[in-house]
């Protein structure tokens, strides 16, 4: 089965904007497109929902459902239960409220483990914690190829560490670390895991429950949703952690790392995500299927596009000698986020690029240490390219020839 690019791209109305057209997006790693179900959802809260959620009245009661709709749809793909799944402003923001949780928790001695392949909001919040008398390992990536060793990481285990944090994939190197094998490392330890999926996310929901995460992370404006942070926190370790919401909240475990009120209308319009999914799968497949066996096709659907385009890409990359690719050249390793270092900054290059109607991004995308670990100097930056199921293989071709002039 082959996606059909059409009927996606009949989802996103950013293909049918006129001030939009010539121009070939590659920096969906920052911020995809919003999927139609998502923006419907949105305008139809703000016009007939904005009101406080579940009070009595319809409108208020159509608005704390549609947002218990959002957790539920979303918790059934992930594999999860709906009470793991919980919003914050941001994945950002929603390590650091994490972090503060385990601040309370460790005791001094107590180790954690970061990398320095992550983006730094699965880093920074973690590493602080060194402030608090934890003691703070770093499982490092290996400088030539980027990739993160399971060797380093099991000689950095023992029973002192209670948490491990790492990326499913890196949004520089983008390699997909096997998390499954690392959450059974970990638990083998007696740790946790954090999973950084932002970077993963976007090219199919997993299956956390088979994954074994803890806590999974992703942010649902990359994931053709609205500006929002999605945590899964397993129910084992949810109700161990200490609450950082309000003290009554305390026995609703999908409120105790959310401290500030959340936002009532991304929630809500995040089940349009779910619709979108839904959609995939019912244009594609058919028929009835459990929410995991659907979003499961659906990420296999947009990984095959994905792994057929990137590779052309990686293969014109990999025979230029002004480019040095970061991370794997094998298409099906990574995410379709293409990050190079070059002889020009990042920005240069990406500026370059814009006038041909390449909207590409350059710079160290948050991700200062794992440019420095692979030698590359972060004020000089990479330029990435990044797409997305819904990139055509025309686009491709275009980002290429652009390539071809600017490199
Ligand atoms: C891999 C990765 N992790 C975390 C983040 C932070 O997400 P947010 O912007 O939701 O805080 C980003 C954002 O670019 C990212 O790429």
């Amino acid at each position: 089965m082959k996606l059909d690019l059409d009927f996606v791209r009949a989802q996103f109305p950013a293909f049918a904007e006129p001030s939009l057209q010539g121009q070939a997006f590659f920096e969906n790693a920052g911020g995809s497109y919003t999927c139609a179900p998502v923006i419907a959802r949105l305008t139809r809260f703000y016009r007939e929902r904005k009101v406080q959620p579940y009070a009595p009245y319809e409108a208020s009661r159509l608005g704390g459902a549609e947002m218990d709709e959002a957790r539920a749809r979303l918790a059934a793909m992930l594999g999860v239960e709906t009470e793991e799944v919980s919003f914050g402003p941001s994945t950002s923001q929603n390590t650091y409220v994490l972090a503060q949780a385990f601040a309370q928790w460790l005791k001094p001695g107590d180790a954690i483990i970061v990398t320095n392949q992550d983006h730094e909001a699965n880093g920074g919040p973690w590493r602080r914690l060194a402030d608090r008398g934890v003691e703070v390992r770093e499982w490092k990536l290996d400088p030539e190829t980027g990739r993160l060793p399971i060797e380093r990481l099991k000689a950095l285990l023992d029973d002192k560490v209670k948490l491990v944090c790492f990326p499913h994939c890196s949004n520089i190197v983008a390699e997909i670390n096997p998390v499954a094998e690392i959450a059974a490392l970990a638990h083998a330890a007696g740790a946790y895991v954090c999973v950084d999926g932002v970077s993963y996310a976007p090219h199919g929901l997993p299956n956390v429950g088979k994954l074994g995460a803890d806590i999974y992370l992703f942010s649902a404006y990359k994931t053709y949703g609205p500006h929002q942070g999605i945590m899964v926190i397993r129910r084992a370790l949810g109700e161990k952690l200490p609450n950082q919401g309000h003290y009554f909240n305390a026995d609703a475990l999908y409120k105790r790392f959310t401290p500030a009120g959340p936002d009532h209308a991304q929630i809500a319009a995040s089940a349009g995500m779910a619709d979108y999914a839904d959609a995939l799968y019912a244009h594609h497949h058919g028929g009835e299927a459990a929410p995991t066996a659907r979003a499961e096709a659906v990420h296999d659907l947009m990984r095959a596009h994905e792994i057929a385009l990137v590779q052309a890409l990686l293969d014109y990359l990999g025979a230029k000698n002004s480019v040095r690719l970061l991370g794997p050249r094998d298409a099906a390793a990574r995410a379709p986020t293409v990050a190079m270092a070059l002889r020009e900054p990042g920005e240069t290059v990406a500026a370059k690029l814009a006038p041909l109607g390449i909207m590409a991004g350059g710079g160290s995308f948050y991700g200062v240490r794992c440019l420095e670990a692979q030698g590359v100097d972060p004020a000089r930056g990479a330029l990435r390219v990044s797409f997305v199921h819904y990139t055509s293989p025309e686009e491709v071709q275009k980002l290429i020839r652009a390539l071809d002039q600017v490199l």
